[in-house]
């Protein structure tokens, strides 16, 4: 079966790894975060109560969502940019906490795979979404190394960051996303975990493809 999983926290370089993994092998990505960001997204743009579960669930199927390489448009509407927004993070992660939401989410993320192979991009693809994956990453970083990540890429956008609010952010969205009730943030119990903290994008790609040669 042609299928990875690529869990692990905020800012870890789950995404880059992700996509450089599947452009290698010539495979699909599902950025499951981005259908979070996407339930956080619909939440504003349809007025919704965001401490609603039911209401927040129940406009999943509605929601007419297509990836193309790497822009994401939801009923047509192009929203990759917006996707990518702080607040937007901040709401994901709190609807990401609801059973409703990870439920209604479950056969959109599972159709994801087909015989052209996969890498799933998130926090549960290995414990819950793909637990038959042949090979499961769970890449961390040591929370400073991961702000200053996020900080450079914003400063290289051009976007105003504050360091110490980044910093805090993270710990406070790591902190959310390992203590939920349901689908909490943790390796999978045959999930091979790698560090990168001091380990280069190249270094991690080529260490996975290692032990999917293997
Ligand atoms: O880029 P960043 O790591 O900040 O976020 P993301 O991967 O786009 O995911 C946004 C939020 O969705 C995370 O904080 C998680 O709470 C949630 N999420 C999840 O619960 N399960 C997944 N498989 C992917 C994301």
């Amino acid at each position: 079966m042609n299928l990875i999983t690529i869990d692990g926290p905020s800012a870890s370089g789950k995404g880059t790894v992700s996509h450089l993994v599947a452009q290698h092998l010539g495979w699909d990505v599902l950025d499951s975060g981005a259908l979070y960001r996407i339930c956080a997204y619909a939440v504003l743009e349809y007025g919704l109560n965001a401490d609603d579960e039911q209401a927040v669930a129940a406009v999943i199927p509605d929601l007419v969502i297509r990836f193309d390489v790497d822009r994401v448009y939801v009923n047509d509407q192009e929203v990759s940019e917006q996707l990518r927004l702080e607040h937007i993070g901040k709401l994901a992660s709190k609807v990401a906490a609801y059973p409703a939401v990870r439920q209604a989410l479950l056969d959109l993320q599972r159709s994801f795979l087909t015989n052209k192979g996969l890498v799933g991009d998130g926090r549960d693809m290995g414990t819950v979404i793909f637990p038959q994956a042949p090979l499961k990453i769970f890449l961390i970083a040591d929370v400073n190394e991961r702000a200053k990540r996020r900080y450079k890429q914003l400063v290289e956008k051009g976007i105003d960051a504050d360091f110490e609010a980044i910093l805090l952010d993270l710990q406070k969205r790591d902190e959310q996303d390992m203590n939920r009730a349901v689908a909490p943030l943790k390796p999978a119990d045959d999930a091979i975990v790698i560090d990168s903290s001091y380990m280069g994008i190249q270094a991690v790609v080529d260490r996975i493809l290692g032990h999917w040669e293997q």
